[in-house]
């Protein structure tokens, strides 16, 4: 039987157009999903959209349309740019899909039949944006702490979920798995909030209706935090415990900003554990990007539209930039120029140069024939074993989801081929009939070398791999077993590469 591999992105409003922070989360778990299903994982990458709550619900009231017309329009942009951005997920799911409503009725439930969620009355400060209640201490003068917006008083009679009741066991489950949350510094925030003590929960709306009805009294709509984040098992079935659910639950990672962590590392777990259901393996959290040192916004008008950086970058460039740009977990700044300087240096000439020079001179010295390789030196045998070595130091880096050291690893192995080929000096050994053999398994190392980095590189960049592994004779789809030394087929037939990545030479940029 093979291992399973279960990841999710968060679930998108559809009041707002997709973005790169949204694409930033989407990339990440594409490039984790591509590279477990290399590795032999039968993996299950789910996406999609949270279609219900008053902020939709106000913003098609706004266009003039019903909140489900509003998701209908905008579900389409996102999944339009999923597959612009090559984005492999094997499910989408939209919350106002029978099947999620289903799903987190049953939840609520039995949750409710355990006697974890009661009625109560609510009184406090509600800021709407955030679709979050405020205690009079958290506000920062008078506004909402995590947007700065005003707050208003709101009283309503609302169904509570007993999370208090959950509190010791949460902290104690936090403690026993450090990589429950990452990163770090993260995990230790969660664990000072828990620790301040967990009130319970209002689960529950009575101010709108946009929403899955409360069971059994429908002038109450299921809090849109309880709804989202039940898409999880939804989309495996539940409550269907057989099929998908009980194939990937619990999930392996759930890949999401630190905005969002509370609502999956505190709210989310306790919400499965009241319903006796496993909670998630990992929840991982990354940091938000500014743009060109900016905070991103509508009214700033600096929203990085990402359809328009594939425009005029192309796919691959803005894989890459995104997941190299900055470590997984820290904030960072987006700018064009950064964005041009990867393109330029990493990708044309360390990636790219490194394969034209490489194919060249196969069709220069062997008319494009892989020759057979002959006994390696020590020279040769080092460039081989750092490639290899590469192999390792990139699972460990994506056990941590740390992308970008991956990728540098990756580079190494890139800078490494450069640099080989200037110190075995091809064009010397070709002008002595004599060092045939040994110029054939120079091309030969080097060639390999190659195949194995664009095998791992198949998970970042999917389109450019595929490109260079055609050069370099080999179609097939790729596996964990493509890893291992000595695969490329000597007398295969290699065209000469052209630029994989062309340098952008507008300054202006
Ligand atoms: N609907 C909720 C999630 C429910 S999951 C059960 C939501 N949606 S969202 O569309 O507002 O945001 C989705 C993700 O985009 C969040 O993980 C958030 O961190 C991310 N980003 C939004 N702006 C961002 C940046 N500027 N930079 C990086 N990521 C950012 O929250």
């Amino acid at each position: 039987m093979s291992r399973t591999f279960y990841v999710t992105t968060p679930i998108y409003y559809v009041n707002d157009v997709p973005h790169i922070g949204h694409a930033y989360t989407t990339l990440a778990a594409d490039v984790l999903a591509r590279y477990k299903r290399l590795k032999g994982y039968d993996v299950f990458f789910l996406t999609g959209t949270d279609e219900h709550g008053q902020k939709v619900e106000k913003a098609a009231n706004a266009a003039g349309e019903t909140p489900l017309e509003l998701a209908d329009r905008v579900v389409k942009r996102f999944q339009a740019l999923w597959e612009k951005l090559d984005i492999s997920y094997n499910d989408f799911i939209r919350t106002t899909q029978e099947r999620h409503k289903k799903g987190v009725t049953h939840l609520f439930r039995e949750v409710m039949a355990k006697g974890d969620i009661y009625l109560g009355e609510y009184e406090d400060w509600y800021c709407t944006p955030c679709e979050t209640f405020w205690t009079e201490t958290q506000l920062i003068d008078g506004k909402c702490p995590d947007c700065n917006r005003p707050v208003e008083k709101l009283k309503e009679e609302s169904y509570f979920f007993r999370m208090s009741k959950y509190q010791e066991q949460l902290l104690a489950h936090i403690e026993a798995n450090p990589d429950f949350i990452q990163p770090k510094s993260r995990r230790n925030e969660i664990i000072s909030f828990v620790k301040e003590g967990l009130r319970d929960l209002s689960v529950s709306r009575t101010s709108f209706n946009w929403g899955i009805p409360v069971p059994g009294n429908e002038r109450h709509v299921i809090y849109v935090w309880f709804d989202a984040l039940t898409n999880y098992i939804t989309a495996l079935g539940y409550p269907d415990q057989a099929g998908n659910y009980g194939k990937f639950w619990p999930v392996d990672a759930h890949l999401i900003g630190k905005d969002i962590l509370r609502f999956h590392a505190v709210y989310w777990p306790t919400f499965l554990m009241a319903a006796g259901l496993p909670v998630p393996r990992k929840v991982f959290a990354h940091g938000w990007w500014t743009v060109e040192g900016q905070k991103m916004s509508k009214s700033l008008q600096n929203v990085v539209e990402p359809n328009m950086l594939v425009d005029k970058y192309g796919i691959d460039a803005v894989r890459y930039f995104l997941l190299r740009e900055v470590p997984f977990g820290l904030d960072g700044d987006f700018s064009h120029a950064a964005l041009v300087h990867r393109i330029n240096s990493d990708l044309a000439n360390d990636l790219g140069n490194l394969l034209s020079r490489s194919t060249a001179m196969v069709n220069k010295y062997f008319g494009g024939t892989l020759p057979q390789p002959g006994a390696m030196t020590e020279l040769d045998a080092a460039f081989r074993a750092r490639t290899e070595a590469m192999i390792s130091q990139l699972e460990s880096c994506m056990d941590e989801m740390a992308f970008s050291k991956g990728l540098q690893a990756i580079w190494e192995v890139i800078s490494a081929g450069n640099k080989y080929i200037d110190e075995s000096a091809p064009w010397t050994l070709a002008k002595d009939p004599a060092q045939k053999e040994r110029l054939g398994t120079i091309m030969y190392t080097l060639l390999e070398a190659q195949r194995i980095v664009h095998t791992l590189l198949s998970a970042f960049m999917p389109r450019t791999a595929a490109k260079a592994l055609g050069y370099l004779g080999c179609m097939e789809a790729l596996r964990d077993e493509d890893l291992a030394w000595g695969k490329l087929v000597p007398g295969t037939q290699i065209a000469k590469a052209e630029a994989l990545f062309p340098r952008i030479e507008d300054k202006a940029e």
